[in-house]
């Protein structure tokens, strides 16, 4: 009798478990017509965006790049790329239309935590130390024409209001930094300051978000790039604007006629959004509070840490890993989402890799098959939303430059460049993306669109702009 009655109460509590389950994936889901609406409404707040400054949660951010690579591009240059939880420096030596690039070499080093959220001289002392190690290593691989400052290109991942192309204020931090003093201040001028410091002799020719450095590092290998977009710890996306459809510019018109516009998506909200309790939870316990929603049930900071919620309410309300709540699973940001990953991605037939990242990372040891698939799927519903959401996200912006649809007698290509480490590491993810894509847009406007990684596009990318935004360009020219 008393087997009997373990066994039901354990069928009562995982049925529990599974009821917290479903309704998580009925509140995840995303048919495809709310996926059309969430298009609708980014091209929506596109519009809005660039009517009016503050017009839109999408800040459609102008970002002074009016001409992308061309390939003419010339001698040496360094780009520093910040805004994850890496920093990578990085040397090119660009050759011109036939010899591109002929020399590149980075290095990439981890940002210590407590300078994501300490004081502004602190992080940019270390990371313009970081670059002057690196400066010292050039070898003879690399030519800096005589009588010539060193010239860099600055990636800064967060969004920025412009001034021009070498100048820029911090509007907010996101994803994990949070540093107060460096908000409305010139973020350039701040490198300079501990550049000086460091006696490095070193000038920022362009300041750019990662997005438009993919933007750019991929129209230099192909001349179909018109979007670029990052799915990595945070989310965003930049593309090519034409110049007059940007009522809030009131400068001149560029004479290429267009600028690449910074939209800082990861900002996009709707109510179309398929938003559940946990994303909710997340959200006001994060370092920014009502903010960044679309990023934050898309982007690889915050995916890991919403499958850890919907699994700490399992525990909780259902005692799904036993009688006692694994007091890991209440550990903010303990299961990353390359963990998660993994998890999502075991093909062997006890789920070893699940198991064994329950009880390395959560301490819940023995856990059976049946729960382990449970969590696999919870992984897979999770990811599923957030891939199909930037899907259409993507409809949004194809929507805004027409490109939708298939016109008459037109053969144009489309090409979208993609980074950061959730498309390149979370397969599951990026497939799922990419189908839902070709889902969206049906086949014949499909045949059309491709998808291409560019692999650190955004470094090469800050560097290329840096070279075309060179102060010795006239001299070169001449
Ligand atoms: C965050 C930043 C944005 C950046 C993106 C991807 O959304 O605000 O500027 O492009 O992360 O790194």
């Amino acid at each position: 009798a008393l087997i009997v009655r373990h066994r039901m109460r354990c069928s009562g509590r995982w049925a529990r478990a599974m009821a917290i389950l479903r309704e998580f994936e009925e509140k995840c889901a995303t048919p495809i017509g709310k996926l059309r609406q969430v298009a609708d409404a980014m091209t929506v707040e596109m519009h809005a965006g660039l009517a009016s400054e503050g017009g839109s949660k999408l800040k459609m951010l102008i970002s002074y790049v009016d001409n992308l690579p061309t390939g003419n591009e010339r001698g040496l240059f360094y780009a520093l790329d910040l805004g994850g939880t890496n920093f990578r420096v990085l040397r090119v030596q660009l050759g011109g239309k036939d010899g591109r690039v002929v020399n590149q070499e980075f290095a990439e080093v981890s940002i210590p935590p407590h300078l994501m959220t300490g004081g502004s001289e602190e992080l940019f002392d270390y990371i313009a130390a970081e670059l002057a190690k690196f400066v010292k290593t050039e070898g003879e691989d690399f030519h800096l024409s005589p009588g010539r400052q060193r010239e860099l290109g600055f990636t800064f991942s967060f969004p920025v209001r412009q001034l021009s192309i070498t100048s820029g204020t911090l509007i907010k931090w996101t994803k994990g930094f949070s540093i107060e003093d460096v908000v409305g201040q010139d973020v350039v001028l701040e490198l300079t300051k501990a550049l000086e410091k460091q006696g490095l002799d070193m000038r920022v020719a362009a300041l750019v978000n990662d997005t438009i450095g993919t933007l750019a590092g991929g129209r230099y290998l192909n001349n179909d790039v018109i979007a670029a977009v990052i799915l990595g710890t945070g989310t965003n996306a930049a593309y090519v604007e034409c110049a007059n459809a940007i009522p809030k510019w009131h400068g001149l018109l560029p004479k290429s006629g267009e600028m690449v516009i910074n939209m800082e998506w990861g900002n996009f909200r709707s109510s179309h959004l398929p938003i559940t309790e946990y994303d909710h939870a997340l959200d006001v316990e994060s370092l920014n509070p009502g903010e960044q929603i679309f990023e934050k049930i898309i982007s690889g900071m915050y995916l890991g840490d919403i499958v850890r919620r919907v699994l700490l309410s399992m525990a909780e309300e259902a005692a799904f890993f036993g009688d006692t709540v694994p007091p890991q699973l209440k550990v903010p940001f303990i299961l990353r989402t390359p963990d998660m990953s993994a998890m999502h991605h075991d093909t062997s037939p006890d789920l070893k890799v699940v198991g064994n990242k329950l009880k390395d990372i959560l301490g819940i040891p023995n856990t059976s098959l049946k729960t382990r698939k449970a969590v696999v799927e919870l992984c897979n519903i999770v990811a599923t939303r957030g891939a199909r959401l930037s899907a259409a996200g993507i409809l949004g912006i194809l929507k805004k430059l027409g490109r939708d649809v298939v016109k008459e007698g037109e053969k144009q290509r489309t090409v979208l460049a993609m980074d950061g480490g959730l498309y390149e590491h979370y397969t599951e993810f990026r497939v799922c993306l990419e189908s839902t894509l070709k889902e969206l847009l049906g086949e014949e406007v499909s045949a059309n669109v491709s998808v291409e990684h560019s692999n650190d596009g955004s470094g090469i990318g800050a560097a290329l702009l840096a070279a075309s935004h060179s102060q010795y360009l006239e001299v070169e020219d001449s």
